[in-house]
């Protein structure tokens, strides 16, 4: 009886742990496949917009190979046709500060295309479980004088609900101007850069949007923090012609449409990145210039460090500077030479002063409404989540401010 009951027990202890075995392999099984699937996945202007596009995702494996494989249409299922081009970018490990699972970086770029044409697209390892669901973009259209983008700014959360927010102000940003090419998003993208699950989360809960269309960031003081900014540029694959001495992606400029798009970060290197401000202003011949960067000179505060660029934004005629940074709105008279140089209500004629705005956050964190500055035509804390649709159709640009109710907040017109 004894000898039974103790067979009887050996049998049941058996039984656990094949049981246990076989679901720590499962698990394991499932994870090694997760790991393979692409996670943060973003895509961004590199080249050109009209035959280029680029790609960068996360995943735990640092020996797999980065490609992306685009084919036109909008619904593509046969990633075996000859139609497909396939290109492959590069690999790098990340070992994040916080402390969490060692990452691979991946990053590719599409070239080559045809403008103005849809394109499916995915990414991922190459192997059969290694890629992304498939995903659309457009390249540029050629020939174009209109374009339309959104502006928002510091998002800068670190909860997933402080993301949910986030990715509730593209929703209705993109609900307003579905026909948006592009996101500027000018900086602090995340409160602290090391923790790498808060840029989990600004990916996951942006993924419908940032997958398809270009996200475009400017280097904010929680992206760059004494000197390091390499989880934010480990994160997008951006046009390496900024300043000798920027850090590679903070610091950059591309054409889209009409317009000059100058990408400045106001966290480093700012002697020469004048000196390359002056040059790429200078050989730009697109009729509009539109100039991004985080702590601005015409914010809330008064950035003086950048008082050089400010000069430059007169001499060459810049139409807007969009800011971030202070978490209010904020909206200048047209300025010149620090001085005021239109009422603000009608429109900016003929680039007689530049406007600078800062379209609140975009996130979870509002600051208590600072004085109003002199140069102030627009300045007040709703505490409700804001973006921008700023429309370049010829000769005329319309900057309208939102916020994520509906309520339009603030308008303003520049014509040439
Ligand atoms: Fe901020």
């Amino acid at each position: 009886m004894d000898i039974l009951k103790f067979r009887k027990d050996v049998l049941v202890v058996l039984a656990c742990c094949v049981l246990l075995i076989i679901g720590a392999v499962g698990m394991e099984w499932l994870r090694t496949d997760h790991a393979k699937k692409p996670a943060a996945v973003v895509t961004t202007f590199k080249g050109d917009p009209m035959t280029s596009r680029a790609f960068t995702w996360y995943s735990s494996n640092s020996e797999a190979d980065a490609i992306v494989q685009v084919v036109k249409g909008d619904a593509a299922n046969d990633w075996e046709s000859e139609q497909v081009l396939t290109f492959k970018g590069m690999t790098a490990t990340v070992i994040p500060e916080d402390g969490s699972l060692k990452q691979a970086v991946h990053k590719a770029e599409a070239s080559g295309l045809e403008p103005g044409t849809t394109y499916s697209y995915r990414v991922g390892s190459g192997e059969e479980k290694g890629w992304s669901a498939a995903a659309v973009f457009q390249t540029e259209v050629a020939d174009k004088d209109k374009v339309t983008f959104i502006n928002v700014t510091d998002s800068q959360g670190v909860t997933e609900q402080d993301f949910s927010l986030w990715g509730n102000t593209l929703d209705k940003a993109f609900a307003a101007f579905p026909e948006a090419a592009f996101i500027v998003h000018n900086g602090d993208l995340t409160e602290e850069p090391s923790d790498e699950q808060a840029w989990t989360y600004l990916f996951e809960k942006a993924s419908k949007w940032v997958t398809q269309v270009p996200f475009m960031p400017v280097t904010g003081n929680h992206d760059e923090v004494d000197g390091n900014a390499e989880p934010f540029v480990s994160h997008f694959n951006l046009p390496d012609n900024g300043a000798e001495g920027s850090i590679p992606g903070t610091n950059y400029s591309y054409d889209y449409g009409p317009v000059h798009f100058v990408f400045l970060n106001s966290e480093s290197n700012i002697k020469e990145q004048t000196k390359w401000l002056r040059s790429d202003l200078e050989n730009t011949d697109k009729a509009w210039k539109i100039v991004a960067m985080h702590q601005g000179p015409y914010g809330v505060n008064t950035y003086k460090k950048v008082k050089d660029w400010t000069e430059l934004f007169d001499e060459f005629e810049v139409d807007l500077v969009l800011q971030g940074h202070n978490h209010e709105y904020s909206r200048s008279y047209p300025l010149r030479d620090g001085k005021i140089v239109g009422d603000g209500e009608a429109a900016v004629q003929n680039r007689e002063g530049t406007v600078y705005v800062v379209t609140n956050t975009a996130g979870q964190k509002f600051n208590e409404k600072k004085e109003d500055k002199f140069y102030h035509k627009v300045h007040f804390q709703n505490e409700k989540q804001m973006f921008a649709g700023i429309v370049i159709n010829g000769e005329t640009l319309t900057y309208q401010a939102y916020d994520v109710d509906g309520k339009k907040r603030d308008e303003f017109v520049l014509e040439h």
